[in-house]
């Protein structure tokens, strides 16, 4: 494997060629916010918006998660270009998410506040309407629960649960606002799931959290 040589925020780090800047800054201790990557997964869904980067030489940010390192590449993850698209797409993401953490099964595990901290953010955000959404949780599985109203649709749990092939069941439906996680037909989430909890593990928020509270 062909080896490349980056500088990521002033730190030298080499990267295997056609390895994308997220992972590479990542596995090198340097933080990038990100809710909708999986390492395994080849094809980036970029959805969440929040991996933003600047690169020498370029006028735009970039997303980590879709770009790939070349070697002599200058990345700056603390751009004022990047942060500000990075600050403004999360506090979008916290306009319908509840604020709850004392309440929810997924506090201080949860990746929004480590995004928060990073940000030096509030997870209540003062810039836009906040607009939650009352929907039922799902408590029909005996190992897990499905809340979509802290559901953040980065689709981890979908491509998780995908790779179970025939057996998947999690998919999306509706779009907008009325976007949600479900199974196929609204089935309850008990009925067909073969409760691995490959889903649960790779929430990065409590939407989906197992019930005896272990993370
Ligand atoms: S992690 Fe890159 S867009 Fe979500």
């Amino acid at each position: 494997m062909k080896k490349v040589s980056l500088t990521i925020d002033g730190k030298k780090v080499t990267a295997n060629a056609g390895e994308k800047i997220l992972w590479v800054a990542l596995d090198n201790d340097i933080f990038i916010p990100n809710l909708c990557a999986i390492k395994d997964k080849p094809e980036p869904n970029a959805a969440c918006r929040l991996c933003f980067v600047e690169i020498e030489g370029e006028d735009e940010p970039v997303t980590a998660c879709t770009r790939e390192v070349k070697d002599g590449m200058v990345v700056n993850t603390r751009g004022e270009k990047a942060l500000n698209l990075v600050r403004a797409g999360f506090e979008l993401i916290m306009a319908s998410h509840p604020v709850d953490c004392a309440h929810c099964a997924a506090n201080r595990a949860c990746e929004l506040q480590d995004i928060a901290r990073h940000l030096g953010c509030k997870l209540k955000t003062k810039r836009y309407r906040q607009l939650l959404r009352d929907l039922p949780v799902d408590d029909s599985n005996p190992l897990f629960t499905l809340d979509p109203n802290k559901c953040v649709l980065c689709g981890r749990c979908v491509w998780v649960c995908h790779q179970r092939k025939e057996t998947a069941l999690l998919g999306f439906a509706h779009r907008g606002f009325q976007r949600v996680i479900t199974t196929f037909a609204g089935e309850s989430i008990g009925d067909g799931c073969l409760d691995c909890g490959g889903c649960v593990k790779v929430c990065p928020t409590g939407a989906l959290a197992f019930k005896d509270g272990n993370k």
